[in-house]
């Protein structure tokens, strides 16, 4: 029997992590190899008059400590996916708190960690823009700088006018907080120069994108950089590109002639890394008496940094939810003394669902129509702004069985009560675009008929390995244990990055490829009869009839525009208790119901909403990263002054389940992307089954108890 699409594969690299034998980019070490720590600007905002590292290099075991005076002068202007357009410790200004001033180098990490704490910096502070909060004051239009993906403004139809004719009005602003990624394997870096090829191993979600920042930076060919990232320790988002101490550590190590690894404190993922900026939005929306929806309008203002204009397309979530004949949207920054930001789980739809959707629970409100039905009774049957038909779209289905599953159509117009317990009801929509990058794969048959599969992917915890090996199990007919996977090095096929929910239909319809590839070459040199999914023995038996030791089959996933609209859709149900003397609430039961296409690991699918849920819990209830107004800096910098998720929170009863579906337009493996939409929708459907049990309306997330008492 073998595991092909649909099957329930276990994690294949699961022995692996949890026996400790996976080895992360902080785990690998280099002959002669010095230990880099990074140095951070003491204030949001000034400049450097002198850095006084006399005490630093006097500490044992300090080889270097390098300042922008000692940086080389990089080949600017950096390319995407760079972070920024600001190549870290160029100069001597300072745009935000724990920018990078100065790496020092050692051969043991704890001289390198005790000197970097005793590097002075001789600071002229000037004045700083603190991070906002909550407000719109200072909003802007984003400046184009080559790092925008698209126009900060669109418009569909007459708003104006749906606006002047409506019978019912809503309009309100939500506010999402700054929240930091906090995956548990920190960002890492080993940076090493030989004979001018730069070798790094790096925690990424890109192999290859490193490459193409790095090419620029140093101005190499691309032939003399190799990135490698074997495994890496989660991620959502902050390892998408490519931030300061990864150039520091290329730069460190070209400086000294020594391999140079820089592995960021807790601390430093704070202000080194990037977050997911506050956002304020604003939903106006314009209906008749029966719910039907003649405009909407929607302003996302996210917070941006000093050099940069990181725009979150949250307003997006507006041009393709609700058949609205008239949609506008318009994207703003504020500028501020800051970090810069970048996408987190879930972005663009998963940021602007939280305004739409809980602006639409509001609408039914007011309406006194149950929330499914203003849904239903909006429903974009096509791309509300493109007109595209979708690629595949049972929204209905998601609503109908999730509303069964969930007991939705019972729910009580007052809350009902349980001990000290106020139990209330929410739903919502869920929706993601669907995101497809270019991905190449080598599928190698081997004499004995096992096979390997390469590519150039990386795996961030989701288990992309292992849906690469039942793919080429279900093309070969082979056993798990006979395929083997080789990912995360730039020396493997190209693929795209792990990010966007991406991963599965582009690498996975490149393996697909790749192993029809393989088997079909194999057929037409030996005279075997191989058929479908020929299995070990037939594989090898026609390998040693013709004579041949490995054949090595090519594939790869080029997605053209479509002419459909591709997304993924569902819908998210959520009971919570509030208890009205303390404030508290808690997540009681969820159900979610998605469109994705086929579910090509129902296993790892289930984990993947799981994990999402649990994160729109804590995005709805409980994280949020302040800022210090007089400090300009993040008030925490750790895990302990962080409220998340634990099991604790989440209750067992999660019912999750995907509509059957298969989407070829989207991927020839027949899925959409399904890894962030289980994390879209969750707040907003929190927040009305918060209405619903403690009958206020929140509008700024997190919903915590001080808000409800
Ligand atoms: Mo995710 S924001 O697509 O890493």
């Amino acid at each position: 029997m073998s595991a092909g699409l649909g099957a329930s594969l276990p994690r294949q690299d699961g022995p692996a992590k949890v026996t400790g034998t996976a080895r992360y980019a902080a785990d690998h070490l280099a002959e002669g190899m010095l230990y880099g720590v990074l140095v951070g600007a003491p204030v949001p905002a000034g400049r450097l008059r002198a850095i006084d590292a006399h005490s630093a290099r006097t500490v044992p075991g300090v080889t270097h400590v390098l300042t922008h005076a000692e940086m080389p002068k990089l080949a600017a202007p950096p390319v995407p996916p760079a972070s920024s357009v600001r190549v870290p410790m160029q100069d001597d200004e300072i745009q935000y708190e724990g920018e990078p001033i100065a790496v020092v180098l050692a051969e043991r990490l704890e001289a390198a960690e005790y000197a970097a704490s005793v590097v002075q910096a001789d600071v002229e502070a000037a004045p700083f823009t603190a991070h906002p909060r909550g407000h719109r004051a200072g909003a802007e239009v984003p400046r184009e700088s080559g790092y925008l993906s698209g126009p900060a403004d669109a418009e569909h139809g007459d708003v104006e006018h749906a606006f002047a004719g409506a019978s019912v009005r809503h309009e309100a602003t939500y506010v999402q907080p700054s929240r930091h990624h906090n995956p548990m394997e920190p960002s890492a870096t080993l940076a090493l120069w030989q004979d001018g090829v730069l070798t790094m191993v790096d925690a990424t979600q890109w192999a290859y994108g490193v490459r193409i920042v790095m090419c620029a930076l140093f101005g190499l060919a691309s032939d003399q950089v190799r990135v490698r990232s074997p495994h890496t320790g989660g991620a959502f988002g902050c390892k998408g590109l490519v931030w300061p101490h990864q150039i520091i550590a290329a730069a460190a190590a070209r400086i000294t002639g020594r391999p140079a690894r820089i592995v960021l404190s807790r601390a430093q993922m704070y202000s080194t890394v990037a977050y997911q900026p506050q956002m304020v939005q604003t939903v106006s929306l314009a209906a008749s008496n029966d719910g039907r929806l003649a405009a909407i309008e929607h302003e996302s203002i996210n917070v941006t940094s000093a050099s940069d204009d990181f725009v979150e397309y949250a307003t997006l979530a507006s041009q393709t939810t609700y058949a609205a004949p008239a949609i506008r949207v318009r994207q703003r920054v504020q500028r501020a003394n800051v970090n810069l930001g970048t996408a987190m789980r879930a972005p663009v739809e998963g940021c602007g669902l939280w305004a739409l959707g809980a602006a639409i629970n509001e609408l039914a409100a007011q309406l006194q129509i149950d929330p499914i039905d203003l849904r239903l009774a909006n429903h974009a049957d096509v791309h509300p702004f493109t007109g595209q038909p979708w690629s595949s779209k049972k929204l209905r289905e998601c609503y109908e069985d999730g509303a069964r599953a969930f007991g939705w159509r019972r729910r009580p117009n007052e809350p009902e009560r349980d001990g000290p317990w106020l139990v209330g009801q929410g739903m919502a929509d869920c929706a993601m675009g669907t995101f497809r990058f270019p991905s190449n794969a080598h599928v190698r048959l081997q004499a004995d008929g096992r096979a390997v599969i390469l590519s150039g992917t990386q795996d961030i915890g989701t288990g992309i390995a292992t849906i690469l090996t039942q793919i080429a199990c279900g093309v070969l007919g082979l056993e798990p244990g006979l395929v083997s996977c080789e990912i995360g090095d730039t020396e493997l096929p190209e693929a795209g990055p792990t990010f966007g929910s991406s991963s599965t239909m582009g690498v996975g319809a490149a393996v697909m490829a790749a192993a029809q590839d393989v088997l079909a070459k194999l057929d037409e040199r030996s005279a075997q009869e191989l058929g479908a999914t020929p299995g070990a023995g037939a594989l090898s038996a026609a390998m040693s009839s013709a004579g041949i030791e490995e054949l090595v089959g090519v594939g790869s996933f080029s997605p053209e525009d479509s002419p459909y609209a591709l997304h993924t859709f569902g819908a998210i149900f959520v009971e919570v208790g509030f208890d009205p003397e303390l404030g508290i609430i808690r997540l009681r039961r969820a159900v979610g119901r998605y469109s994705v296409g086929r579910v090509i690991n129902p296993r790892t699918a289930l984990s993947q909403m799981l994990g999402g849920i649990a994160w729109g819990w804590g995005k709805a209830t409980m994280e949020a990263s302040r800022q210090d107004e007089r400090l300009g800096r993040w008030l925490s910098k750790n895990l302990a002054g962080v409220a998340l998720p634990v099991n604790a929170d989440i209750p067992s009863d999660i019912d999750v389940a995907f509509i059957d579906e298969v989407d070829e337009h989207a991927s020839p493996i027949g899925g959409k992307g399904l890894g962030e939409l289980g994390a879209t929708g969750v707040d907003a459907a929190v927040a009305d089954a918060v209405f619903h049990a403690a009958g206020r309306r929140i509008r700024e997330l997190p919903i915590t108890p001080d808000k409800l008492v």
